[in-house]
């Protein structure tokens, strides 16, 4: 008994050492990043960089991503450059890069993130991100256990990825909350369920940001009271929305494209411009009215 456990041991540690070492990423064409990272992700053509560290997960994804960068090599696909970062001995990147925790895996383009892989870490979940990973995840994912765990398309933002995030997502809703005030939390389930349809019918897109973490952003946009919603056009702060909490109204907000008329009372303001062109892959109003109360 005691040999077989000896054993075990053995066999236990040999397969743990050996799986960081028998890496081979020059093999499967990944660069290893240090200081290099700011050229390898500067690029117009698309980069994915897994950012990993001496854990079971990193180790299981870290797998995949060779096969998938391999597939790539192989059909001479060129689109995308994988790379991958050790935090574990990158601490400067670590931190530049506000890695919480490993893995992570982000898509970077002109030195920006553009989205991180935030789906379930199977293969097929990271070649359907390859393909478009600018598309918001096809399925909710879980934000902070603050948030609770109603289904939701609510993208939680950080420092790392506010801005890139509005960018893309020229309609957003931003609530700004902290986890501990009671009305942010009773807001919580019907910002969640509207989040699903609105993002559904590509009509605009809901994300949070926790003001007890992302200091920075909160206090850029003067955030006083808990929560805070403001509306974001183009990456700009167009107007505190102005609607009801309740999840009908927030859905007939962006289905009637309030973003683009000016708010009775809001005229004459020194507001620039309301004439705001509706971007091209954001589709007129859908349903009618009536349609909308039936889903709800
Ligand atoms: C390896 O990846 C780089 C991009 O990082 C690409 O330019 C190169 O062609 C790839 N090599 C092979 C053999 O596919
Ligand atoms: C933004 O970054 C935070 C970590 O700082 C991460 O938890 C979150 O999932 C990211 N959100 C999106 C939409 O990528």
């Amino acid at each position: 008994m005691k040999y077989l456990i000896f054993v075990v041991t053995l066999l236990l540690l040999g397969t743990s050492l050996a799986k960081q070492d028998d890496w081979n990423f020059e093999e499967a064409n990944v660069s290893v990043l240090s200081k290099s990272i700011d050229s390898f992700i500067k690029p117009n053509q698309g980069s994915v960089v897994l950012f990993y560290g001496k854990n079971k997960e990193s180790e299981k994804f870290m797998n995949i991503f060779l096969k998938v960068s391999t597939s790539y090599m192989e059909d001479g696909n060129e689109k995308i450059k994988f790379g991958v970062v050790n935090v574990e001995k990158e601490f400067n990147i670590k931190s530049k890069f506000e890695i919480e925790n490993t893995p992570t895996v982000i898509y970077y383009q002109k030195g920006l993130e553009v989205a991180e892989f935030l789906l379930g870490k199977s293969r097929s979940n990271f070649e359907q991100f390859l393909e478009s990973p600018t598309k918001f995840p096809s399925q909710p994912f879980r934000g902070p256990a603050s948030w609770g765990e109603d289904q939701s398309l609510v993208a939680h933002l950080s420092n790392r990825n506010f801005t890139s995030f509005l960018k893309l997502n020229p309609y957003s809703l931003v609530m700004f909350y902290s986890p501990n005030c009671g009305h942010c939390v009773k807001m919580k389930p019907a910002y969640s369920y509207a989040s699903i349809i609105v993002r559904n019918e590509n009509i605009g897109a809901f994300a949070a940001v926790d003001c007890s973490t992302s200091k920075q952003i909160c206090t850029q946009y003067n955030i006083e009271g808990y929560p805070t919603l403001h509306l974001f056009l183009n990456s700009k702060i167009d107007m505190a929305y102005p609607g009801d909490r309740s999840k009908e109204d927030l859905i007939t907000f962006f289905k009637e494209n309030k973003f683009v008329e000016p708010l009775s009372g809001n005229e004459g303001s020194s507001k620039e411009d309301t004439n705001f062109i509706l971007s091209p892959n954001l589709p007129p109003n859908p349903k009618s009215k009536k349609n909308i109360k039936e889903e709800l």
